[in-house]
């Protein structure tokens, strides 16, 4: 994150930032408190404005960890329904916990396990399925070495008009100047994530926005002739 003078860029969007309700305030509190990963308030004001545009009925999210974006979906959106993903047991504990002590919870499919898995469950279930019973939002923010993957899934099960947005892919800067000791530890996502960004590129049938807001976002859709 840049820095301008003594106030970083995200120091400032976070004195911006309104939150949808006072309980989801204390929950982003609690888990920046505890250091759990969650979304950036620039990345939930940035996927706030799509759903408001886009008004989704089915999201689909790869990356729950305490269950923050999936809780956010849930009460921008009092109608939706939320399939979330996590296969990390210490955070399927903790989300399950933030789920069942909420009304929102209940709008929550919330499948625990690989990602890899569950979308080929998912791919599965969803083989015969009408445009209607598919995704029209798909979040993906997990294991970032295979958004490849996670991405070719997701697009078998949505609808022809959705969007799905990919998180992290600057990757704290290093997809473009990836040095130092953390750049080295990360060296397989950043080239995993460079693969991505370049195959995405590649494909003629999407439309594919980057933005550099917060750690990158990138915004796909389909082009439909
Ligand atoms: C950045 S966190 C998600 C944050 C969450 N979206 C939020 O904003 O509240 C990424 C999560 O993805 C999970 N994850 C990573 N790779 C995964 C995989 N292959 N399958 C399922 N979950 C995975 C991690 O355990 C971690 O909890």
């Amino acid at each position: 994150m840049k820095y301008v003078r003594d106030i970083s860029f995200k120091d400032f969007v976070d004195s911006q930032h309104k939150a949808v309700d006072e309980d989801l305030a204390e929950l982003r509190c609690s888990n920046e408190s505890e250091s759990v990963p969650l979304i950036f308030t620039e990345t939930e004001e940035i996927l706030g404005l799509l759903i408001d545009l886009t008004h989704p009925a089915k999201i689909l999210e790869i990356g729950t960890a305490h269950g923050y974006s999936a809780l956010f979906f849930a009460k921008k959106l009092p109608d939706a329904r939320i399939t979330t993903i996590e296969r990390n047991p210490v955070m399927v504990e903790a989300a399950r916990a933030e789920f069942t002590s909420r009304k929102e919870g209940e709008r929550i499919d919330f499948r625990t396990g690989d990602a890899a898995e569950i979308l080929d469950e998912l791919v599965s279930e969803l083989k015969y399925a009408v445009e209607s019973e598919k995704y029209d939002f798909v979040f993906i923010d997990a294991a970032k070495s295979h958004y490849r993957e996670f991405f070719e899934a997701a697009e078998k099960i949505c609808t022809k008009d959705a969007l799905i947005v990919c998180d992290n892919i600057l990757l704290s800067g290093w997809i473009v100047e990836a040095e130092g000791k953390d750049a080295k530890r990360h060296r397989t996502s950043i080239k995993y994530m460079k693969q991505f960004l370049g195959y995405l590129h590649s494909r003629d049938d999407l439309e594919v926005s980057i933005l550099t807001g917060a750690d990158g976002l990138a915004i796909i859709r389909f082009i439909n002739e």
